[in-house]
């Protein structure tokens, strides 16, 4: 039989890979698609946006891709992938070291000088009066030879002005060359790229991440437990999925503080008797995580309106914006918020992922699992 390893498997944090990727076929075979395009020379019609609430696996998929596009390169030598996060783009000659080779920059331009956002596509860019039309022709030109696939994580906290300039270059090469732009962000990030004053947005690739089923959840922990040699039995396992709420992160913290346990009690099955131990744990972690977002909500005097919200979602699964927007006009205090509109509390909230629009409905469900049952039994 395999020995219990000595590091957990298992990665309950922000962006660490899960020992296994369950559940996001459907995706995976979407993004596949898109690659496979671009490699065969063909440009993708849109740009592709990805968002969902925290801790559902946005930068885990990114990662997924990056190893995907890197692997196809390896083998037929032709796609590139280039990744950042916003913290790396705060300028457009940043965006254009991002975006075409470096070592063509530094020879082109040994004295670049930055200018404002605008020079991004239309002013100078160097002291030397350099057009960014010779870039935007450099980048096409390199695209052609090799695709480009451009990710993007954290894109809702990009500054509008260089998200607008990258929107407006991504739909300028791709219109000539395969490139493929992907952002990835939490379900503020739709709101965010409706202000950017880029509409044709509105039409890209719109992949929603949510929570896994139930299949994939258990997947998820049972997958690294076989592999190192532990057991669950069924009921446990059930009780398991159903505690973890099909939550990506949550199934990381249980598969985390289960490998723990079968490994300081040497254990090869784990039961339901056992488990106890490991709830508690997983419960302090949660409430800790819960607390941080309720405080946040009452900090900015948004908590009666959360409370009423989360009353609302005992009831059923989903609701309509009019009904939110509704239920958070009767609830706001009556001073200092009543400046804002009610639609900019709205996406607080949607901000906060307290509530979510998932793509291809016009319903709303609850952002981060359970949060808001916190919310009201707090409140109680
Ligand atoms: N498909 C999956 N199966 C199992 N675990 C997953 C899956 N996707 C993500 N996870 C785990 O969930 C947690 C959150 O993942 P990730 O950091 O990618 O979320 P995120 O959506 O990028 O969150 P944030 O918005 O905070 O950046 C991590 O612990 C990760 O290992
Ligand atoms: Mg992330």
């Amino acid at each position: 039989m395999t020995q219990i390893g000595d590091f957990n498997p298992f990665n309950p944090g922000s962006g660490e890979s899960p020992p296994y990727l369950a559940g996001r076929e459907s995706e995976q075979g979407r993004l596949r698609k898109i690659l496979a395009e671009i490699s065969a020379g063909r440009s993708p019609a849109a740009e592709t946006v990805m968002y969902g609430p925290r801790g559902m696996g946005k930068t885990v998929l990114l990662n997924w891709l990056e190893d995907e596009v890197e692997k196809g390169g390896a083998k037929n030598n032709s796609i590139r992938v280039s990744r950042v996060t916003p913290d790396q783009l705060t300028s457009p000659a940043e965006m254009w070291d991002f975006l075409i080779s470096k070592n063509w920059l530094q020879k082109k331009f040994p004295n670049k000088k930055e200018v404002g956002v605008k020079g991004f596509l239309y002013g100078a860019w160097t002291e030397n009066s350099t057009s960014p039309k010779e870039l935007l022709d450099k980048l096409i030109h390199q695209c052609k030879k090799s695709p480009l696939v451009c990710l993007l994580d954290e894109a809702h906290t990009m500054d509008a002005g260089l998200c607008n300039g990258l929107l407006n270059l991504s739909q300028a090469v791709r219109n000539e060359a395969p490139f493929l732009l992907v952002l990835a962000g939490t379900p503020g990030l739709r709101h965010f790229l409706s202000t950017v004053n880029a509409s044709f947005v509105e039409r890209s690739n719109v992949i929603g991440i949510a929570r896994l089923d139930a299949q994939a959840t258990a997947d998820a922990i049972v997958k690294p437990l076989n592999e190192h040699g532990i057991e669950i039995d069924d009921n446990t396992l059930a009780q398991v999925v159903e505690d973890s709420q099909h939550y990506p992160y949550f199934i990381q913290l249980w598969g985390a503080a289960l490998w723990d346990l079968a490994k300081e009690k040497d254990l090869q099955k784990l039961t339901s008797q056992e488990i106890t131990e490991a709830e508690t744990k997983v419960g302090n972690r949660r409430l800790n995580f819960y607390e941080q977002r309720r405080k946040t909500l009452s900090d900015i005097g948004l908590l009666p309106a959360a409370v009423a919200i989360a009353a609302v979602f005992q009831d059923t699964e989903t609701t309509t914006r009019d009904y939110l927007k509704e239920i958070i006009a009767d609830n706001l205090p009556d001073d200092s918020l009543a400046t804002q509109s009610v639609n900019e509390h709205l996406q607080t909230f949607i901000r906060h992922e307290f509530i979510w629009n998932p793509p291809d409905t016009n319903l709303y469900e609850a952002g981060i699992p359970s949060l808001m049952r916190y919310v009201l039994d707090r409140q109680r």
